[in-house]
């Protein structure tokens, strides 16, 4: 398996956020031949507006660049009122307009809530919105971290042994496996 650069986003904005954690955590896993790439500049791009697409925004140019240059996008998500943040359906608005490089891209979604659902009615809308984007999406596993401010300890961490490090290794791993899948069927065609 030669290199993979992993895009990394997190649909929350907050700084102690959990959802950037688990990014976080996932960027330390190192797991070999994996290169990680952080987007954090999901509150600088402009609210999605169709009079405004040509030319695109610049941060929304920088945002398309560095998911046409991923080969795999790894998406943790907050719930806000059962659904994604709006901050993160903007991000994807603007991806599924002009080039469209999140179509086909390899991506895992998982996400963390100090409630007990740990995100499942967020990643169920995610689902939705990527399925119509046409973008190949992990099925399984699916990682949904509860009563997620129980699992960091003080300086935010995850221990090395606890399952949930575990889960997020074996999507990473399933995610590797997804775009071994894509170059294959690339190379095939
Ligand atoms: C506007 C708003 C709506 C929320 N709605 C839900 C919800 O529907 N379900 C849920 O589990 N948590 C909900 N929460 C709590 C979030 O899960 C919690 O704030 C979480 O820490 C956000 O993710 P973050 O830590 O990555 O910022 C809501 C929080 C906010 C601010």
């Amino acid at each position: 398996m030669s290199d993979v650069r992993i895009l990394t986003i997190s649909g929350s904005l907050r700084r102690d956020s959990h959802n950037t954690r688990l990014l976080r955590e996932a960027e330390r896993l190192d797991p070999g031949g994996v290169m990680f790439d952080h987007f954090s500049g999901l509150g600088k791009l402009p609210l999605f507006n169709e009079d405004e697409e040509h030319p695109a925004p610049p941060a929304v140019v920088d945002l398309r660049d560095r998911v046409r240059r991923a080969d795999a996008v790894l998406i943790a998500t907050p719930e806000y009122n059962s659904g994604i943040p709006g901050g993160l359906k903007n991000a994807l608005d603007w991806l599924s307009r002009g080039e469209m490089p999140l179509a086909h891209k390899p991506t895992a979604i998982i996400g963390a809530s100090p409630g007990a659902f740990g995100t499942v009615r967020a990643q169920t809308s995610l689902r939705r919105v990527l399925h119509k984007m046409n973008v190949n999406v992990l099925r399984h596993p699916e990682f949904l971290l509860g009563h997620a401010h129980t699992h960091f300890d003080a300086n935010g961490c995850l221990p090395a042994d606890s399952p949930t490090v575990q889960l997020l290794t074996t999507v990473l791993d399933g995610l590797v496996d997804l775009v071994e899948e894509h170059r294959a069927k690339l190379a095939a065609a």
